[in-house]
């Protein structure tokens, strides 16, 4: 009687030690380990192993063992009928002597007998097979008593419960990194489709070429000095491809007409924004209002912008961001009745109408990219691919950037004008 009570204690140590092992996450092999040495220990087994099952592969894997040798196959193959055994038995102690008939016996018969393999205690958990426990003689020599077979079907539970979470967590792990990697083509894509479109946008317009793709890299760079996230960097980007869609629509001869055009061709042209954002509304685009931006790219600070004249608080800050980029690409590039402007005649502008026209911050952080990247401090020389080197280089262009930076006062994120 002391005795079974002394066994009844020791094995319910070991349980709770095993509940402990299996709950706590830790390296899964170490838990494997711990957790068959627990069993052995418990019940004073000589040698023994844990084996993780693939459903996919039909195969056992070795995750731990002990005593075994190098007789013992590290993976073991399963047939439909071992599987749907194994199954039917559950979690009791199948004993190899008796189990002649499995497929499995008689294939790895010769492995079982050479490192004395009693009993394969197969591990379900939820209808499942994870795996099995492979356990050779007891120390004593005794047979297994049907006491030991219960506290091997109990602790074979708990092994399998680990056994199967590890799966669960793999399972997860994969699903993850397929969905990022599907999250990241349909990203790739999402952004080849928004470059084809500002090139065809482009295309049309053909003394503006490249005028999208500019105001997209430009918005880029503002939202990035604006200390934007990735997403919302991106989200810039893309309005600025995207802003001028409504053009596809314009006459190209209004567009491409070689001198000012008449107020009833400028009526026309200046639908586009509206016209874009009927475009782009119906798309789902992943960051950024991209749709308000085309519709308000145009819009000035002091209300005197279009298409609906709004004021500062009232215009989308990304609508802000592009028109900034927008302006200032206009101003830089050369059209059919007028050259492009020098570096300081722009820089000029854009500050004289700061708080006008332009977001005074938004004009701060497009100087403080550019003066970036002309002392050096910024990787990647965009501006220069953008604008050329030589215009990049003129006379002076650091002083006027730090003047201009010095001489703009703090504003708060938002400028409020007062339209009245
Ligand atoms: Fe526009
Ligand atoms: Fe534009």
């Amino acid at each position: 009687m002391t005795e079974t009570k002394s066994k009844l204690i020791h094995t319910f140590g070991a349980l709770a030690e095993l509940g402990q092992e299996v709950a706590n996450r830790n390296d899964f092999h170490e838990t494997m380990r711990t957790s068959l040495h627990l069993l052995l220990g418990s019940i004073a087994i000589m040698r023994g192993g844990v084996a993780r099952y693939s459903r996919f592969e039909h195969s056992m894997q070795l995750v731990a063992g002990r005593g075994l040798g190098d007789d013992f196959p590290l993976a073991l193959t399963l047939t439909h009928e071992d599987e749907r055994q194994f199954l039917a038995n559950g979690l009791y102690p199948i004993e190899v002597s008796q189990a002649q008939v499995l497929p499995f016996v008689q294939v790895y018969d010769n492995s079982l007998t050479r490192t004395q393999i009693e009993l394969i205690v197969p591990l379900v958990v939820r209808d499942e097979m994870v795996g099995a426990l492979f356990l050779g003689e007891k120390a004593t020599g005794e047979p297994y008593s049907s006491y030991d077979r219960d506290i091997i079907s109990a602790m074979g539970r708990h092994i399998g419960v680990a056994v199967a979470q590890r799966k669960m967590l793999a399972d997860l792990e994969r699903q993850a990194d397929e969905n990022r990697k599907l999250f990241d083509s349909l990203r790739t894509t999402y952004k080849d489709t928004v470059r084809a479109f500002a090139t065809a946008i482009d295309c049309k317009d053909r003394y503006t070429e490249g005028h999208s793709v500019r105001v997209g890299k430009y918005s880029e760079i503002i939202g990035e000095e604006l200390g934007w996230s990735e997403d919302e960097i991106e989200g810039a980007a893309v309005a600025g491809y995207l802003h001028d869609v409504g053009k596809l629509t314009v006459e190209r001869k209004i567009i491409n007409a070689p001198y000012r055009i008449n107020a009833k061709e400028s009526a026309e042209l200046n639908k586009h924004p509206a016209v874009g954002y009927e475009i782009l509304l119906p798309i789902h685009h992943p960051y950024a209002d991209v749709p308000l931006a085309a519709k308000y790219h145009h819009e000035r600070l002091d209300g005197r912008g279009y298409p609906d004249g709004l004021y500062d608080r009232n215009i989308p800050y990304i609508a802000k961001v592009v028109n900034l980029a927008d302006s200032f690409d206009a101003m830089t590039t050369d059209r059919p009745y007028k050259r492009r402007r020098p570096a300081a005649e722009v820089f000029d502008d854009l500050q004289r109408n700061s708080g006008k026209q332009f977001a005074p911050e938004i004009v701060n952080a497009f100087f403080r990219g550019m003066l970036k990247e002309l002392t050096g401090e910024a990787k990647e020389k965009r501006f220069r691919k953008l604008l050329g080197r030589e215009y990049m280089e003129a006379e002076g262009l650091v002083p006027l950037l730090r003047n201009a930076l010095n001489g703009m006062s703090p504003t708060s994120p938002l400028t409020f004008i007062n339209g009245d």
